[in-house]
């Protein structure tokens, strides 16, 4: 168990994890094979964390076992009704050996909100910071060390109570499992090319688009297959009066031919913390900054007009990917290149990695 203190700031005594080790734990030639070429999403460590939750008891039973599946009654509320919420984000290793990653308490008071909206009950984020750090604590040497890998951690909270009944569930389930990720994109960083959704909508005024829930993402693999069809690699979504929101994963930035940065914002979509840390960095650099509405008319005339100089989408995957090719139903536009885009991306990843000067205090060390 790792022993820490008394939270300052809510006065939360640290939960007491019990921890049982995978006696079948990978052998660290299988690790380092996996590690070679770990992809996305494919491998998994060989510990996970859960914490339960009840009306009565509050957060409870907190635990690291061998990672494995999960027993759920087949009346469980999540298989149902989809009350569910999920976080991203990466563990690091620095040069030097030590593991860190990035706005931890930013991720879980984000979880705090989808859990407000999915009325789940709030995590608190000492709890959520300290599940981070257990896991890390026996999983840790699968994280990678390679040029652009981390172990991404996938926190995730559900409703497990066995009961057909539509109400927020009594009884729920918080759960980490941790999976190596290579190298987003091989060979350098490609600019994406995007299919306009006109058919489907990801959000609506007073949904679900704001949190991180399961069912946002169910909602855009059909728009996204249709953006595959159309030889797009990602689906950019409007809302009900035309102004873009996000790509199914990513938020997007637009770059003005004076400096000025703009990305939409509403409330529904959801508030990325590596765009909110790009755009910090580029306010570093003198930028002005706007959150606001942006229609998709603007986006084409300022295209057109080269009054956007650069379109980017940003993301905790795939850090910063330029946009290359915005394609709707009746045309296609290409989308002008600059360069602040990378720029920022290779300030980010310096700061994630350790190796420039992290002035915000954004590093969150999970090892120690
Ligand atoms: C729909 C959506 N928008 C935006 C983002 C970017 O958020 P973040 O930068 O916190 O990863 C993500 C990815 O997590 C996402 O799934």
């Amino acid at each position: 168990m790792t022993t820490i203190d008394t939270d300052p700031d809510t006065g939360l005594e640290p939960l007491e994890f019990a921890v049982t080790r995978n006696l079948a734990a990978k052998s660290a030639a299988d690790r380092d094979a996996i590690l070679a070429s770990p992809g996305f999403g494919q491998s998994f460590t060989d510990h996970m964390v859960d914490i339960c939750w009840s009306v009565r008891g509050g957060w409870h039973r907190p635990r690291v076992s061998p990672y494995g599946p999960i027993s759920l009654d087949p009346a469980a509320a999540v298989l149902h009704y989809g009350q569910e919420i999920f976080e991203g984000i990466k563990a690091y290793r620095h040069a030097d050996g030590s593991v860190h990653t990035f706005r931890p308490d930013q991720n879980g008071s984000r979880l705090q909100r989808s859990a407000r909206r999915l009325a789940l009950p709030e995590l608190p984020v000492p709890y959520f910071l300290q599940s981070l750090r257990e896991l890390i604590a026996v999983d840790g040497a699968w994280v990678p060390s390679g040029d652009d890998q981390s172990l991404y951690l996938r926190p995730f909270m559900f409703a497990k109570e066995a009961f057909l009944g539509v109400r927020p569930a009594h009884k729920v389930a918080y759960y980490l499992i941790a999976s190596p990720a290579g190298a987003y994109f091989k060979g350098g960083v490609k600019p994406v090319s995007i299919w306009l959704s006109e058919d489907y909508s990801r959000a609506g005024k007073g949904g679900t688009g704001a949190a991180k829930t399961g069912g946002n993402y169910a909602a855009s693999l059909l728009p996204q297959s249709e953006a595959y069809e159309n030889e797009c690699d990602q689906v950019v979504f409007l809302d009900q009066d035309r102004n873009v929101e996000e790509l199914g994963g990513m938020n997007v930035v637009f770059v003005y031919k004076d400096g000025t940065i703009v990305t939409p914002q509403s409330d529904s979509i959801l508030e990325g913390i590596t765009r909110d840390s790009l755009l910090q960095l580029a306010r570093d650099r003198g930028h002005h900054v706007e959150g606001r509405n942006v229609s998709l008319t603007e986006w084409r005339e300022g295209v057109a007009s080269g009054d956007i100089v650069e379109v980017f989408a940003c993301g905790t995957a795939a850090v910063v990917t330029p946009i290359g090719t915005l394609k709707g139903r009746d045309f296609i536009d290409e989308q002008p290149s600059g360069t602040l885009a990378l720029e920022l991306r290779e300030e980010l990843t310096n700061i994630q990695y350790g190796r420039a000067e992290d002035k915000h205090g954004w590093l969150y060390r999970l090892d120690a």
